[in-house]
Formats: C-alpha cells, structure tokens, sequence
C-alpha cells in the first residue's frame, strides 16, 4: 500500500444500510483502486447491536480487501471519530410503515448533537460528515450546529439516492439508458416535499422535456413517484431502502472527492448560503458542482414559476423541521 490510508467512520454499522455500505467502501468503490481506508464502525452500546458488529467485521475479514488496512469496532463515539477523514453518520432509527421521516425527529435528532461534539473533538481536521440517518438534513443541521469549529463547507445530507431514483424514472419513460440522464437536481429536503427537477435534467445532453413530452406525467406523477418512493419500498420490503441507500452514500461520496464532469452537475444537500433566495443556514439540497475538494452552488439554474412554488413548499417544511429541534433544545 503506497498511498496513506483514508479513515472512514460509519454510525450503525451493523444496520442494513451498513451490512451494504461496508464491504463497498473496503473494496474501493468511494475512494478509488489504490487508495487504502481504515474503518472505524460504530454502534449503540447494546449488546445484540455490538454482537452484530462482531458479526460484520469477521466478514470484512473473511473477505480479505486487499485495500482494507484497519477495523476498529467500537460503541463509544470518542473513540470510533478518532482521527476520521469522513464520517458516514447513517446511524439512527429508520421509520415504519405510515410514518413520514419527520416524526423521527424527537426519536432521532439527539443522537446527533452528541455525534457532532464527538467529531468535533476527535476527528481528523480535513473531516467531512455525511448524514444519511433520517430526516437527514435537519439530523445533519442538529450535527452541524453541535460542532460549530467545522467549517459549514463539510457537511452534507444525501439526496443522491433521490437524485438517481429520479434519473431512472425519466429514462424509463424517455427508453434510454440512466446514465443518459444528467443535470438532475433535487432540490430542498429528502422527504415528501423534495423537488425532483425535470425542467433542468437533460437526456443526451438535451433538455428532458425534448425526450418526454407529457407534461402531465412530469408534473404530476414523475414527482411524486420520486417523492414517495422510499415509502413505496418500505411497503414493499417491510424494511426502509438499504442496498440502494448505501449505494447512494457511495455515489456522494465519490461525486464530492472527484471532479464534477462537465457540464454535469449532483444533488446533495449543503448548508445554504442563500443561494436561489433559499434561507441561509438550512440543509438544502442543490445543484453542486466541485473540483474534487472545494465544491460550489451551481448558479443561474433557471427556476420557474412551477419550480419556485414547489421549491419554497419543501423550504418551508425545513424551517418547520428547524423550529421544532429548536423547540426540542437540540440547536
Ligand atoms: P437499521 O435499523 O437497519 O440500522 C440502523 C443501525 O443504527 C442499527 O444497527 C442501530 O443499532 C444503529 N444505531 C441506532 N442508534 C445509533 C447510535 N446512536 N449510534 C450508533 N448506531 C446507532 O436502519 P437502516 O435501514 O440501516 O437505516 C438507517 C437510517 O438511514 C435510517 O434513519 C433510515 O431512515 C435512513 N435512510 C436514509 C436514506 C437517505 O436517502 N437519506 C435512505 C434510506 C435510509
Ligand atoms: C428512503 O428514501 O428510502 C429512505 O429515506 C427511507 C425512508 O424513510 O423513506
């Protein structure tokens, strides 16, 4: 191993999210064929959760990853934020049948101070966090305000994975491959009120509405096909998305450590800086374009009249989110 490794931290290793997450990130599908990682795993201190991890981890080494340097196995989160590049916060309680992912609010949102504190004190000083436990940006938006020594440029929430539901949607409907789906921005929160916008995605090259022309589809249920989708698995599968989550944290991470291809950009949610009139400070979910390690808000997307309300619905359910963990005290 040439390189010095990556130290990579994953809260609720022994989940589902996690079970996938992990042998993806220690074959190399985040940070490359040559680069090594290190892997901090994370769990309650509950004795079947850590049993679990035990569980895991022989199976990490039954799989002898050649780029997997270290694991540590841990339930005390000083110890398991220790020295991590990246933080995969992912753990946290996934929500049943019928409910939104703001009802975890209460139930989840204070894990994260804690977990913000910890990183702050322990990690690495190049670390980024990534939040995908639910509601993911306001739990990042909790994580972020508890660890107010990170600069604000190194925590996202994931909407990747609505980003790429998205994408399959309109190339379903369009006959082409996903990959020929592109500039597909998710805007605002990753709940019920995301935005899913077909007004900028292009399908080769061209803008979507080229390719699919029934407006009605688009507008009525493209959207909320994608908006509703996490419940339509849960329903299915009894059990929140995880092969697809966890493949969606890989595709964040990749995006955000490599250059944004030309022309292109990906969803994921940032702490506003007031960028299209959205407040400052909330997790929101843009377009973002980076060269690998600084990344921007790509500017000058054009936002009509139907984006901007649906835009503003999905706003203003994130200052909902945020006056409730403010009530909560947990910012
Ligand atoms: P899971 O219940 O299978 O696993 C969660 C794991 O987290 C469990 O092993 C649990 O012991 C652990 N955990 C709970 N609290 C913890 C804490 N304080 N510290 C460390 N570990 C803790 O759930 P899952 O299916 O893996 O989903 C995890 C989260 O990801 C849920 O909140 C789910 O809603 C969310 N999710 C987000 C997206 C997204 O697109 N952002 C997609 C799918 C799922
Ligand atoms: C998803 O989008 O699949 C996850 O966020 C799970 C959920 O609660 O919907």
């Amino acid at each position: 191993m040439s390189k010095a490794p990556i130290t990579v931290a994953v809260t609720g290793a022994a989940g589902q999210i996690g079970y996938s997450l992990l042998f993806r990130i220690a074959s190399g599908a985040l940070f490359g064929a040559d680069q090594p990682v290190n892997l901090r795993l994370i769990e309650r201190n509950d004795e079947k959760a850590m049993k679990g991890l035990t569980g895991v981890c022989m199976e990490l080494d039954d799989c002898a990853f050649p780029l997997l340097n270290s694991v540590h196995p841990t339930c005390d989160i000083d110890d398991g934020f220790t020295g991590v590049n990246w933080a995969l916060l992912v753990g946290s309680v996934p929500r049943g049948p019928g409910m939104e992912r703001k009802d975890l609010l209460s139930i989840n949102g204070k894990i994260f101070t804690g977990q913000g504190q910890a990183i702050e004190k322990n990690a690495a000083s190049d670390v980024r966090v990534l939040v995908v436990g639910n509601p993911c940006n306001t739990n990042c938006l909790i994580a972020m305000n508890s660890a107010k020594s990170i600069p604000t440029d190194r925590w996202f929430a994931m909407t990747r994975l609505d980003e790429n539901r998205a994408k399959s949607q309109l190339a379903a409907k369009a006959g082409v491959h996903s990959t020929a789906v592109t500039n597909m921005t998710i805007w605002g929160n990753h709940s019920a009120t995301q935005y899913p916008d077909f007004f900028n995605a292009k399908i080769n090259g061209k803008p979507a509405t080229d390719s699919i022309s029934d407006t009605e589809w688009l507008q009525g249920p493209f959207i909320s096909t994608v908006q509703k989708r996490g419940a339509a698995i849960i329903e299915a599968r009894g059990l929140s998305s995880a092969a697809s989550a966890a493949n969606a944290a890989c595709d964040t991470v990749y995006s955000l450590t490599r250059p944004t291809p030309a022309s292109d950009w990906t969803s994921v949610a940032v702490c506003s800086d007031g960028s299209y009139g959205i407040e400052k400070g909330l997790m929101f979910s843009f377009p973002i374009r980076t060269d690998g390690s600084k990344w921007e808000i790509v500017q000058d997307v054009p936002v009509n009249e139907f984006s901007q309300a649906k835009i503003k619905a999905t706003e203003d359910e994130l200052k909902e989110e945020r006056a409730a963990v403010t009530e909560l005290g947990l910012i």
